[in-house]
């Protein structure tokens, strides 16, 4: 049962947990307060100034309101170590000075999997090092590499910090990697070398300007490389995707990002596209900043940055609003409990442009960023001559299509006295035309959205989901209420939700303490649906009078819904067939299940 034990003896896990209580152990990385039945610290997982990272001692487990972490004291450990589960076990188990067990969780393909990590990594550290060393090297190839950084006015210490390197041909590389051991599968496998139609091994970035891609735990994941002169070839080449490189969960920078959190907190992170943004920003002083690299942010992107700061500054150049995809990005990014602002860009230049007019010239876009429907509207402000008669009246059009937006009516009086003033057309005009607008299409994207949460939210289905979620919650944590009924009058159709019950049960039968934490080992992956049920434990929603009759209404309920389906399922029945024999037991049964629904309802 126990999916995340691997293999380890449930003995041994129970007394390395009992000896690493997981207020002790979090207490060692967050300041606890005592707070009725948890203690509350700031989150050590996202940036945040009011606690909301909850530790339940009773259950030992622990839960973030704000990002929604949650586990034991292992995936604690695990989470904060940057380590997998035995690596975990192993810091748990000195700390408690027990001795690991043998387990048969390094079974011969996790032992596989791992080497093969292992040796990527090696050979992507080796190649860094290969491509760092041809930069300064002395070779009169690498000439070219120096000219172009020095034209990009990158100092020597820039260039360290980032790793920054030189690739001089096809077979440099290669013949460097040959002398260390390496399998030819791994190094094709890592992206730094291909083979050539001859078959022979050649350096997948040759003739590039090398930039590593670090990720938060150091290591060299991958390469990005730019070529130094215009040509018909992609300007930048990434290698390919490998167990160690995800584009999509990777931004470029995140292992600086993170060093500069440990030294200070970090108001926002600025989110640029590119490498070279990246870089000069870094180095004329502005240190909190990443790189999506060239494309539509994704969510495991934002939850990364919301791990430092829960502000982000979208940085992209120029005409970025113009772009869909764009947008979806910086919606993301909101979904994911970010405040977002845009800066405003001149036109045509990017952030690396900027800076190099010296930072107070970026720190003044800086100073200039703004939420994301002003941004739209400073756009359209660019995009036509407001001198001109016409353009005005597109103007004025588009932009109160964005107005019609708005989340809020202050906003829009906001926005629409700033599009009087620029325009010299009277408020009363303007306000009639939005209204006009807003009955036009009422429905843009987001309040499609909106609309559709809302009905989601008072369905059916959401309402039994509830209280789905209610009763096993109920069950988990033992409340009097729900001491008496027996899971198995519920039947569920979610998988989750029937594991749930099925430990429930599994406790039940064999007498013993139902304890929630256990679920963690269970579910080896996060689980949205039991951190969703963990959450009913805070805020007494479990305790007290309501929460006894909300239980058992819950259970009235899906009950009901349950003899609905039969009621349906033999109407079928009865439709179906023609006897007269088989006619009356469908009708029998029909009676009976709504004799059964009548009696629920007293
Ligand atoms: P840009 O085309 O905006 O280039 O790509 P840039 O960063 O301004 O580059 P410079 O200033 O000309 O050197 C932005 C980012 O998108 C990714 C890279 O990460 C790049 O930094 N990109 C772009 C690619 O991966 N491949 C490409 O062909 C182009
Ligand atoms: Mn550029």
């Amino acid at each position: 049962m126990n999916g995340a034990s691997k293999g380890l003896d449930p003995r041994f896990l129970q007394e390395l947990k009992q000896k690493n209580d997981i207020i002790e152990i979090i207490g060692g990385y967050a300041s606890l307060d005592k707070k009725g039945n948890n203690h509350w610290a700031c989150c050590p997982f996202h940036h945040e100034r009011t606690p909301s990272f909850a530790v339940n001692q009773s259950e030992q487990f622990y839960h973030c309101f704000g990002c929604g972490v949650s586990g034991d004291v292992i995936k604690f450990v695990q989470e904060i170590e940057n380590t997998d589960f035995m690596g975990a076990i192993r810091i748990l188990a000195a700390r408690a000075k027990m001795e690991v067990p043998e387990s048969n969780f390094d079974t011969e393909r996790a032992q596989q999997a791992k080497k093969k990590r292992d040796a990527i990594a090696s050979i992507m550290l080796d190649s860094a090092r290969f491509y760092l060393s041809n930069l300064y090297s002395g070779d009169p190839r690498a000439e070219a590499h120096l000219q172009y950084i020095d034209n990009r006015k990158l100092s020597p210490t820039t260039v360290k910090k980032f790793g920054l390197g030189a690739s001089l041909d096809f077979f440099g590389l290669p013949d460097y990697l040959a002398g260390k051991g390496y399998t030819r599968q791994d190094l094709l496998d890592s992206g730094v070398l291909t083979e050539t139609k001859t078959g022979r091994l050649a350096d997948s970035q040759a003739g590039r300007l090398i930039f590593p891609i670090i990720n938060a735990l150091d290591e060299v994941v991958a390469f990005g490389g730019r070529l130094l002169e215009k040509t018909d070839f992609a300007k930048y080449k990434n290698t390919k995707e490998t167990v160690l490189f995800n584009k999509s969960k990777t931004l470029y920078n995140i292992n600086l990002l993170k060093k500069l959190k440990r030294k200070q907190t970090i108001e926002n992170v600025i989110i640029v596209e590119g490498y070279m943004d990246t870089i000069s920003l870094y180095q004329a002083g502005f240190e909190n900043v990443v790189a999506s690299m060239g494309t539509a942010l994704t969510k495991e992107q934002a939850r990364l940055v919301r791990r430092y700061s829960e502000n982000a500054l979208i940085s992209y150049d120029g005409d970025f609003a113009g772009q869909k995809n764009n947008l979806r990005g910086l919606e993301i990014l909101k979904d994911e409990g970010l405040n977002v602002r845009v800066v405003p860009m001149p036109e045509g230049l990017d952030p690396d442009d900027v800076v190099k007019r010296g930072a107070a010239a970026y720190q003044k876009c800086l100073d200039e960023a703004m939420p994301l429907i002003d941004y739209k509207i400073h756009s359209l402000e660019r995009k036509y001559d407001l001198k001109k008669t016409e353009e005005k009246r597109s103007f004025v059009s588009e932009a109160l299509g964005v107005i019609a937006t708005a989340e809020s009516e202050s906003v829009k009086e906001d926005l629409l006295k700033r599009l009087r003033d620029k325009t010299n057309i009277t408020y009363h005009s303007l306000e009639r035309d939005l209204r006009a607008k807003e009955k036009e299409k009422p429905k843009d994207a987001p309040q499609e959205a909106f609309e559709q949460t809302r009905i989601a939210e008072t369905s059916g289905a959401d309402k039994t989901v509830k209280a789905i979620r209610f009763i096993l919650a109920a069950k988990l944590f033992s409340t009097p209420y729900a001491k008496a009924f027996d899971i198995r009058e519920l039947s569920f159709e979610n998988a989750e939700h029937k594991t749930i019950a099925a430990y429930i049960r599994e406790r039940e039968t064999a007498g013993e303490r139902i304890r929630p934490s256990e679920l963690f080992e269970i579910f080896s992956e996060d689980s949205e649906e039991l951190n969703a049920i963990l959450n009913l434990n805070y805020e007494d929603k479990l305790s007290g009078e309501i929460a006894a009759r909300f239980f058992s209404d819950s259970v009235r309920a899906l009950q009901r819904e349950a003899i609905e389906r039969e009621i349906a399922e033999y109407n079928r029945e009865y439709q179906a067939v023609t006897g007269e024999d088989e006619r009356k037991a469908a009708a029998k049964k029909i009676a009976q299940a709504v004799r059964r629904r009548d009696q629920l309802k007293k």
